[in-house]
């Protein structure tokens, strides 16, 4: 008989029916989408950013998807007011029976007190958690690096902040009676800190990876000519997708790793299938925001991810999340700490054809190819750094340790 797995998480009282939450984006702006989510069986759905008072920019959307580098870049991105959220919300709890439904909110007036307003009205309306987006460069830290300054205490200019952060979240924890989400930033470099200083304010969790600013490939023979569709410039855009998962990866382990086993974290960042959810939770997630897949796909490869993840738990002896989550941390080393073994490569004369690929590598001292006929390594000469085998297709090279 196969053992039931759960794959339900707690954040405080609230259950998730899964860890996958649509993150917030242009998939989670109307009811349509939200029902959507919520018959796919999403554990849970944000709703696209509210900014209040008005959104200071709001332009139609531009987006690229670089398939082949799998890069989603966005410049340009419609957001809504907190009325229109504060609208969607009502609706989407009606809609949405078992998903729990996130708003996330920015605040952008004169005075911090206008979040803990903010957050109260979404409390009022219905919301059981709210998440604070503390982590869009585009609104803030694409202000200042091209040129102008930015006064905006919001998105990733205030989750990088370590000195203003934990007073506004204090200041809305203390507003509400929901768990408060802070949305966090790795710009800045400092996201263990701000999830840390962000629990310690009250917050009932942390998470990671919004966009990473960045300027994708340009031709350099129409250098000026922008890559974008109906918009002229280059500009700095938000990168997402699966490109990003090392660096993802890396922002929930800090967090997890700095803030210890109790705070929830949520975890995002090119999450696309079984593999790359499965290592999230591993580094420290309990539960992952999903935007760019939903962008290129939709939301009904849910059910058959939740399918794949249930054999998986089977297969491997786990009843729940948590008896996989933080499974890697032990093993992620210091560069201090790492285990070199002795070794050299060597080369299956039947299987090489002499292809050449490996015969230029520029740090290898050990690989010669007499007549251009057959490849040699020198085990002697041999420092066992892979890149030959990692670059040849024939699989013609292995690792044998001393
Ligand atoms: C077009 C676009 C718009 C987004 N808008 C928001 C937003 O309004 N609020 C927010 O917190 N995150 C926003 N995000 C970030 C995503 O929710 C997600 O955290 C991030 O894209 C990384 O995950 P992914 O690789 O699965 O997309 C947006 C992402 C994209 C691609
Ligand atoms: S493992 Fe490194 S040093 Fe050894 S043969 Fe291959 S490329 Fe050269
Ligand atoms: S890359 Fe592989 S097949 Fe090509 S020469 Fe090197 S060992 Fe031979």
């Amino acid at each position: 008989m196969t053992q039931a797995v759960d794959l339900s998480v707690k954040m405080g009282n609230l259950t998730l029916r899964n860890p996958f939450i649509v993150g917030a984006g242009p998939t989670m702006k109307n009811l349509e989408q939200i029902r959507k989510a919520e018959d796919n069986g999403w554990g849970g759905a944000s709703i696209k950013l509210a900014i209040d008072p008005a959104p200071y920019i709001n332009l139609p959307p531009r987006y690229r998807w670089l398939r082949r580098q799998k890069i989603h870049i966005f410049t340009a991105e419609t957001r809504l007011t907190a009325d229109q959220s504060l609208k969607l919300l009502e609706q989407a709890r009606k809609v949405a029976k078992e998903m729990v439904i996130f708003p996330t909110i920015t605040y952008d007036g004169e005075e911090h007190e206008g979040w803990a307003v903010l957050a109260k009205r979404f409390e009022d309306a219905g919301a059981q958690a709210i998440e604070l987006n503390m982590c869009c460069p585009n609104m803030s830290f694409n202000l200042t690096t091209t040129g102008e300054p930015s006064t905006k205490a919001t998105g990733a200019t205030l989750g990088s902040d370590l000195k203003q952060l934990p007073g506004v979240v204090k200041l809305i924890v203390d507003a509400v009676n929901i768990p408060i989400i802070v949305k966090l930033t790795p710009e800045g470099g400092k996201i263990a800190q701000a999830a840390y200083a962000s629990i310690q304010a009250g917050a009932a969790a942390v998470g990671s990876t919004a966009n990473r600013l960045g300027i994708p490939d340009i031709d350099i023979y129409e250098p000026m000519k922008s890559i974008y569709r109906l918009q002229d410039q280059i500009t700095l855009g938000c990168l997402s997708g699966p490109w990003i998962r090392p660096l993802a990866l890396r922002d929930t382990y800090e967090m997890r790793y700095y803030l210890g086993k109790e705070p929830f974290v949520i975890g995002s960042g090119g999450v696309t299938d079984l593999q790359s959810a499965v290592r999230q939770i591993m580094v420290g997630a309990d539960a992952i925001w999903i935007c760019t897949e939903t962008i290129i796909r939709g939301f009904d490869w849910m059910p058959s991810l939740l399918e794949e993840l249930e054999k998986y738990m089977q297969e491997m002896g786990y009843r729940k999340i948590g008896d996989f989550r933080d499974l890697l941390l032990k093993n992620i080393a210091s560069a201090a700490e790492l285990r070199i073994h002795e070794g050299y490569a060597v080369v299956e004369k039947e299987r090489c054809n002499a292809c050449g690929l490996c015969w230029n590598i520029g740090h290898c001292s050990a690989i010669t190819h007499p007549g251009d006929t057959t490849t040699v390594i020198d085990p002697d000469e041999c420092t066992g750094c892979s890149t030959c085998i990692d670059l040849c297709v024939r699989g013609a090279i292995t690792m044998v340790k001393k």
